[in-house]
């Protein structure tokens, strides 16, 4: 046997913790074929359980403080939608943290332009969207081979891309390039034996409708081609972020003034609508729903509207259970509820209409900025209600 030389203690120093880092849980393999999220659940969000903590002791109601300590340990996913929060999800998650019975939830959201017809547009190079979001994040994926990870991909853009296919505007072109490149990337590269993949396919409000379903489901088959149909795709994630029902019916908008040609009235039939489409095609196409503010229907004023919706309630918490349908994986906790879509003040350089609308929330602060008193609508309107313990 050779005797250690000094070349090789760099390396050793390399090895030994890295592999003393893993030894919790054994290296996860994700068959995709199978529901994962059957002996999985969802992993919380530490960043917002710290926020939830905080937030408990400000409200007056003692019932509802004890609502908020419940939220505290709900399933909750990361976003990557800055740079800054990589960082954050590496030490949230990083060195063996996470128990092995748990999967962490990752939405990733590197395309910054996601509306091709605001004069905001802007393309998000694909060198960045890798050097700056894919690469690192599967890389701290890579380093945490022992817990597993579901990540939505880009949500946002295939509803913008799909409405306005036929406005012959360069921007929208340029959104369609930049969306299939940077996402085919993407599940290219994150296509680890520890992940399982959803693309993003909006919501019922905007790929539902009758004139989208065949041209989603194409835009999704085009991405999933193009990144050689990576075996860790699952399906896709819907209603990130949004409002939906699971099985109200007649839905929200089902009423025919406001969206004659929709069938897909609530998410269950959207997965089911969407899915024919996607089996045409080929791409996997098994759901997980976010379902993290849906718990209160009928406060909005049109299905588009998705900036924090006055009336809303956390809804049904992440689960595997119940759905009742084979399509659909689980339940999920996607957005952070309590912290916002964007601010209400109009002066501000970021303002958004949608912030403005008479069914938004006023005031409310800047997106990823906690909003107390939203936090606290979300917990009376909650439904299922959150149980809590009225001994004591
Ligand atoms: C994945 O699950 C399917 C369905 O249960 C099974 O047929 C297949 O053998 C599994 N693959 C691996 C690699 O375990
Ligand atoms: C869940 O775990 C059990 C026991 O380890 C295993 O038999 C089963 O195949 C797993 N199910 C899925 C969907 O991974
Ligand atoms: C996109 O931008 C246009 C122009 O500002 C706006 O009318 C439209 O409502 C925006 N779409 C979304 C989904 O925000
Ligand atoms: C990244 O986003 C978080 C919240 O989502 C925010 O607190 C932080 O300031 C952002 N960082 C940058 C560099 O934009």
């Amino acid at each position: 046997m050779k005797p250690l030389t000094t070349t090789m203690i760099p390396f050793l120093l390399l090895v030994i913790p890295i592999v003393g880092a893993f030894a919790a849980c054994p290296p996860v393999s994700l068959n995709t074929s199978t529901n994962v999220w059957k002996n999985l659940s969802l992993y919380h969000n530490v960043y917002y359980s710290e926020q939830v903590l905080a937030a408990g002791p400000k409200i007056q109601d003692p019932v509802l403080q004890k609502k908020a300590l419940q939220i505290a340990d709900v399933g909750v996913f990361y976003w990557v939608n800055n740079v800054s929060n990589i960082q954050a999800v590496e030490s949230a998650v990083g060195n063996s943290k996470v128990p092995c019975d748990r999967i962490v939830g990752v939405v990733l959201q590197g395309i910054e332009g996601r509306n091709c017809t605001s004069p905001r547009f802007k393309v998000t190079a694909v060198e960045t969207y890798k050097r700056e979001f894919v690469d690192p994040l599967s890389k701290i994926i890579g380093q945490n081979p022992g817990t597993a990870f579901a990540v939505i991909v880009e949500p946002g853009p295939l509803g913008n891309i799909v409405v306005n296919l036929d406005s012959n505007l360069p921007s929208c072109a340029e959104l369609r390039s930049t969306y299939r490149g940077n996402a085919a990337y993407a599940i290219r590269t994150l296509n680890l034996p520890n992940v399982v993949l959803y693309l993003d396919a909006g919501h019922g409000g905007t790929i539902g409708l009758d004139k989208h379903l065949k041209l989603g489901a194409e835009e999704l088959a085009a991405l999933y081609k193009l990144a050689g149909s990576p075996s860790q795709v699952r399906g896709i994630a819907v209603n990130t972020a949004n409002y939906n029902s699971w099985d109200l019916s007649p839905g929200e908008f089902s009423n025919p003034w406001k969206k004659p040609e929709n069938f897909a009235i609530n998410e269950q039939r959207f997965i089911t609508m969407l899915g024919k489409e996607l089996a045409k095609v080929g791409v996997p196409h098994h759901a997980i729903m976010d379902t993290s503010r849906n718990g209160a229907q009928g406060w909005r004023y049109e299905w588009e509207d998705w900036c924090n919706i006055y009336g809303a309630g956390f809804g049904r918490r992440p689960t595997a259970e119940g759905l009742g349908l084979e399509l659909a994986d689980a339940f999920v906790w996607a957005k952070a509820g309590g912290v916002s879509d964007g601010t209400s003040d109009e002066s501000s350089p970021s303002y958004d209409p949608f912030c403005g609308k008479v069914d938004a929330f006023k005031p409310s602060p800047e997106a990823g900025e906690w909003n107390q008193e939203y936090f606290e609508m979300l917990l009376e309107n909650a439904r299922p209600e959150i149980e809590v313990d009225h001994g004591n």
